[in-house]
């Protein structure tokens, strides 16, 4: 397995020996002899899991845990002490660490407890990359086939971005930068492109996207109150989308369906005179 761990421990022996446990499992491993080289090493960032003792001379292990917890926040954190308290194992557990190795430890319970924490941290890592690239990398394999029936092709950015759109449901930066690397074009016309036809959005549609017209018919008619009453049933602003992905909300300038005024389109569906107080109605509708 890989990753970057640091273990910091007054007793030399004890980094050796888990660095000769460690590295052949396929681990990256750095030693600190004491919390302040520890300090100075995490300074630079790039470890995934930080294996210390508990009890040092100067910055102790909590000392440190509480130094990871406020600038290293993504580190996973086991703990290593000869004298596993009750107390000490409580408090270094509320400050979040994934677990503790009561010395001396055997080399598989190691091994063991070092490979859970790895997927721990791991799997927190993927959880909090940013949605658009969650579902970019859910649909890469639609997302490049698209992309290659029309590389080569003369003015294969226009069918490409439409296609992925339909794929992907929007175009958000991490997508335009593939597009542009596999058209070989600069990430700067994709954007324009995407900016200047109204077709292509950046930003994520719910399952029901809802478009409150504010145009000047149906404005004088209450389009605002109409608005201001979704964004609080929702709990989002114009543009935004709900937690669930079920809902998102939108503004326009004109439906074409003035003689209506005031009007909503939810999905394909026009609603005309549209009660502000009755919207939510409206809304259930939609599941
Ligand atoms: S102004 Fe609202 S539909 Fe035209």
């Amino acid at each position: 397995m890989e990753g970057n761990i640091l273990i910091v421990d007054d007793e030399e022996v004890v980094i050796k020996s888990c660095e000769r446990i460690l590295s052949p499992a396929g681990y990256n491993v750095k030693g600190a002899t004491s919390g302040e080289e520890a300090i100075n090493i995490l300074q630079n960032g790039g470890f995934d899991l930080v294996i210390t003792d508990l009890k040092m001379p100067g910055i102790d292990g909590m000392e440190l845990i509480r130094w990871l917890r406020k600038n290293s926040p993504h580190a996973g954190i086991i703990v290593i002490t000869g004298y596993p308290s009750q107390e000490s194992i409580r408090d270094a557990l509320q400050l979040g660490i994934i677990d503790y190795l009561p010395k001396p430890f055997s080399p598989e319970l190691l091994l063991d407890i070092t490979e859970k924490a790895m997927n721990t941290v791991k799997a927190k890592k993927i959880e909090e990359k940013p949605v658009e690239v969650k579902d970019v990398e859910a649909k890469i394999g639609e997302i490049m086939s698209a992309i290659g029936q029309n590389k080569g092709k003369p003015g294969a950015l226009i069918p490409v971005l439409q296609q992925v759109q339909e794929i992907l449901g929007y175009l958000p930066p991490t997508v335009q930068r593939i597009i542009a690397k596999e058209l070989n074009l600069p990430v700067s016309e994709v954007h324009a492109v995407v900016s200047f036809y109204s077709f292509f959005t950046m930003k994520p549609k719910g399952k029901h996207n809802i478009r409150v017209c504010l145009g000047t018919a149906c404005y004088v008619k209450r389009a605002n109150e109409i608005l201001g009453k979704l964004k609080e049933i929702l709990g989002i602003e114009e543009g935004g989308i709900t937690e669930d992905r079920k809902y998102s909300l939108e503004t326009v300038r004109c439906l074409g369906a003035c003689g209506l005024a005031p009007v909503v389109m939810v999905n394909h569906d026009t609603h005309g005179a549209v009660d502000p107080v009755k919207v939510g109605d409206i809304i259930k509708q939609y599941n």
